[in-house]
């Protein structure tokens, strides 16, 4: 089958990035992009790029060569499916907060709507790709709802996983390590599969297209999340030895590293893990492990989590400790709010847990962050609902500038890896904060020589 048109339902982080990244590579295939976000849809179609919903380098350079000419964004979800011969379903799959498996199972209810409107719209055979994260079997209740609402159209069911991390999401679509491709093992279904290939092949080396069953791909995604979580928890874990046995966890991640059985990357010391996804993942991991009985499969994983929730809350409780136990009135500031450096998206940013204990001891927490707006903060501390958001607001504020987030503070808790930390004149921040001067290092990132040689009292993790 020749592909010519595709649609993704979805103009979030993986959709809109990676439908990009097919159009601009596929100048023949016509890729639209719909959403029921009015909102996020016009800002995809915003005459300026730079006002694009997303921040990813390379992104909108892509947007702005594609959009108009094979890429489209629209908030009509009907005809895009209609007029489509693959449709990915790229919508959010956030942890469930209600009913059961609440605080654990991945909420379907966005895939579920996606799978009914696809099945009454659709009057042609179509594939459809498993783009979101989803729980092993889900093809499955796809399938039933697609064959038992549908108009008797034939659909093949694939499941294709997304690996990009933000802030190199383009990096990661142009040389992707793999593209998975689970689909049927039956003739209709690797017919379906090469179809996929088809249109990665643009851009990817055939070595690099895996495929296997629907399962495996499913149950693969969820794994590799796991395993990445799992070293930077490992690796957080020996932080705190080294702080108390005088080695230095960067020492350590290097000497490590150079093993070729372990690698190198996903090795830094943190303040802890943050982003939408690998909390959410692992904790559905453990929901699948124990809706089969395997407890200790789920216990295993679940200590993912638990040191991860430790290390942010050790990191806010040294900051107090170190403070002479108190900084109620005290300005801390915050450099950095997103989840990592590159991105503007902050869910279950570290940053958000940090602030919502030292607002709990009455610290004022003042934060400068390139890419994250003081509304974006404070709908993120406001969902904690630990105060109102009245108190919030009088505890948490936003500056445009860094040396003014830094003015008059006790100290400096950086909190995202922005590049542009390293370069700041230090002697001039240490000039106008209070004294003694505190710098808690969540990243490992400033060269302590030079700050410690200014007069700052500096702690890095794991050293
Ligand atoms: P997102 O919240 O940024 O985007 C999802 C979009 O889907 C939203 O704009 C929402 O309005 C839209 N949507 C929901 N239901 C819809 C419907 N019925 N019709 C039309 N639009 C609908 O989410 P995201 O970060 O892009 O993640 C999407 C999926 O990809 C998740 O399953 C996630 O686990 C997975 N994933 C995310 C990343 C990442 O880096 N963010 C990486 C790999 C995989
Ligand atoms: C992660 C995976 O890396 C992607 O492969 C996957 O597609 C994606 O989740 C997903 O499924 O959503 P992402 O969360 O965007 O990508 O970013 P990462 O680079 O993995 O960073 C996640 C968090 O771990 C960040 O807070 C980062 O600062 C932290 N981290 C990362 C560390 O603390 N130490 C490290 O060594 C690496």
């Amino acid at each position: 089958m020749k592909i010519t048109k595709i649609c993704c339902i979805g103009a979030g982080y993986v959709g809109g990035p990676t439908m990009a990244v097919i159009a601009q590579k596929c100048p023949h295939i016509q890729v639209t992009v719909v959403d029921l976000n009015e909102e996020r849809i016009a800002a995809w179609n915003d005459d300026d790029v730079n006002n694009i919903p997303i921040y990813e380098p390379g992104l909108a350079e892509i947007v702005a060569e594609a959009r108009g000419r094979n890429l489209f964004f629209s908030t009509d979800v009907d005809q895009a499916i209609d007029d489509a011969q693959i449709v990915f379903i790229s919508v959010n799959t956030p942890t469930k907060t209600y009913g059961k498996g609440k605080g654990m199972a991945a909420d379907l209810k966005y895939i579920e709507l996606c799978a009914r409107q696809i099945a009454r719209v659709s009057k042609q055979n179509k594939i459809i790709v498993e783009k979101s994260t989803l729980p092993v079997r889900t093809a499955e209740a796809i399938k039933s709802i697609l064959d038992n609402t549908g108009n008797g159209v034939q659909f093949q069911i694939l499941s294709n996983p997304e690996f990009l991390a933000e802030g190199t999401a383009i990096e990661d679509l142009l040389n992707p390590d793999r593209i998975l491709i689970g689909g049927d093992e039956s003739a209709e279904g690797q017919e379906a599969i090469a179809a996929l290939t088809s249109v990665y092949a643009n851009w990817v080396a055939p070595e690099r297209i895996l495929s296997t069953n629907v399962w495996s791909s499913e149950l693969s995604k969820l794994t590799a999340n796991a395993f990445l979580a799992q070293r930077i928890s490992s690796i957080n874990a020996m932080s705190e030895l080294c702080e108390k046995t005088g080695a230095d966890v960067s020492e350590v991640s290097r000497a490590i590293g150079m093993d070729s059985r372990i690698g190198s990357k996903f090795l830094k010391a943190s303040v802890g893990f943050g982003g939408s996804c690998f909390q959410k993942d692992i904790l559905n991991l453990v929901y699948i492990a124990k809706s089969y009985g395997l407890n200790e499969v789920a216990d295993y994983w679940e200590q993912v989590i638990i040191m991860n929730d430790y290390q942010k809350k050790r990191f806010s409780s040294n900051i107090v400790q170190t403070l002479y136990n108190t900084v109620s009135g005290k300005k801390i500031a915050f450099l950095g709010w997103a989840f990592k450096k590159d991105t503007n998206d902050t869910r279950e940013s570290a940053a958000i847990y940090v602030a919502d204990d030292l607002i709990n001891e009455q610290a004022k927490i003042a934060v400068y962050d390139p890419k994250v707006s003081q509304d974006k903060m404070l709908t993120d501390i406001n969902y904690l609902e630990t105060r109102t958001a009245e108190q919030n607001k009088k505890y948490l504020s936003s500056f445009a500038s860094s040396y003014d987030a830094c003015k008059d503070a006790h100290a400096i808790a950086i909190l995202t890896e922005w590049d542009e930390f390293k370069s700041y004149d230090w002697q001039k921040i240490y000039d106008n904060m209070q004294k003694p001067a505190f710098v808690f290092d969540g990243r490992n990132i400033l060269n302590s020589a030079e700050l410690i040689k200014i007069g700052f009292k500096y702690q890095a993790i794991g050293s």
